[in-house]
């Protein structure tokens, strides 16, 4: 029998991770299958369970569990541990569950590789101070950028993220209203404005020019963020498509020790 893993959220029937799986597989000859499966949102640890005890190899996660992965999880990598959330879950050899957090390599990947952001030197912002923006600041900080800001409609949760990564880098959080005299070469928003069609309160000003401009979320059509970059002359304005395809290449990874090649995949969800 192949290899089972599967996608677990609630909702998770438009998650796209099948389609990508699968074309990773095929591409690279693995054997696997990758289903949907929907949480109960009383008992995400036992749907784990479950899956698992019938001999599933690895679960991505994704809304609204990814925190109680993190609670669930026997192991932790460092950079899932820093992120307070799991998207990867591997069932090792001696049958423990270890948590791992793609999502923020998939982002740094997505920048440098695919499209050839140069972190040196650049100042960077991200909006947003909810799991989405946790999630992605330790790979972004090992990218050794000259800074980041963290900037969120309420400033006391923006300033409690900076202070957990303050180890690890050049890192300050403030309100969206305190970023009016900065220029920043990459934004990037992490917050859920774009769900309603919103985009953060900041000042067009902020974009340094040439600067480029990432929203993590993605669309049919161009999102609400990726509008306000490409009408500010934003050097690129980019959705989160990439990421969402680079954070499973990662995942895929993990579980079978070979790196699948996602331009095609990335088209393919484009076209
Ligand atoms: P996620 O896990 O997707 O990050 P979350 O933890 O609920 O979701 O966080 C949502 C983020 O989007 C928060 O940073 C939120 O700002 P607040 O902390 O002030 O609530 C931000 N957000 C949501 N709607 C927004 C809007 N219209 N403008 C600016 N920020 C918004």
């Amino acid at each position: 029998m192949s290899d089972q893993y599967a996608v677990i959220g609630n909702p998770v029937k438009h998650s796209l991770s099948p389609q990508i799986h699968a074309a990773f597989a095929s591409e690279t000859g693995e054997e696997i299958v990758y289903e949907r499966l929907l949480g109960d949102l009383e008992d995400f640890n036992g749907d784990v369970r479950d899956f698992f005890s019938r001999g599933g190899c690895g679960l991505n996660v994704t809304v609204p569990f990814k925190q109680k992965a993190w609670e669930l999880v026997d192991e932790l990598s460092e950079r899932a541990r820093l992120a307070g959330a799991v998207n990867t879950i591997t069932r090792l050899d001696s049958g423990k569950l270890r948590g791992d957090n793609t999502d923020g390599v998939g982002l740094v990947r997505d920048l440098t590789e695919n499209h050839g952001f140069d972190f040196t030197d650049a100042s960077l912002l991200l909006l947003g101070a909810g799991g989405a923006s946790r999630g992605v600041i330790l790979p972004l900080l090992q990218q050794q950028p000259a800074s980041l800001m963290i900037a969120n409609r309420t400033a006391g949760k923006a300033v409690s993220l900076a202070d957990l990564f303050s180890g690890q880098g050049d890192v300050c959080g403030c309100g969206l209203h305190e970023i009016a005299e900065r220029q920043f070469n990459l934004i990037i928003n992490a917050t859920a404005a774009g769900l309603e069609g919103d985009v953060p309160a900041i000042p067009d000003t902020c974009l340094a020019s040439g600067g480029w401009v990432y929203d993590m979320m993605y669309g049919k059509q161009p999102t609400a963020f990726v509008r306000w970059g490409e009408a500010r002359n934003a050097g690129k304005s980019l959705d989160g498509i990439g990421m969402l395809v680079e954070q499973a290449a990662e995942s895929f990874f993990i579980w079978r020790g070979v790196r699948p090649h996602t331009a095609a995949v990335i088209q393919q969800l484009v076209s």
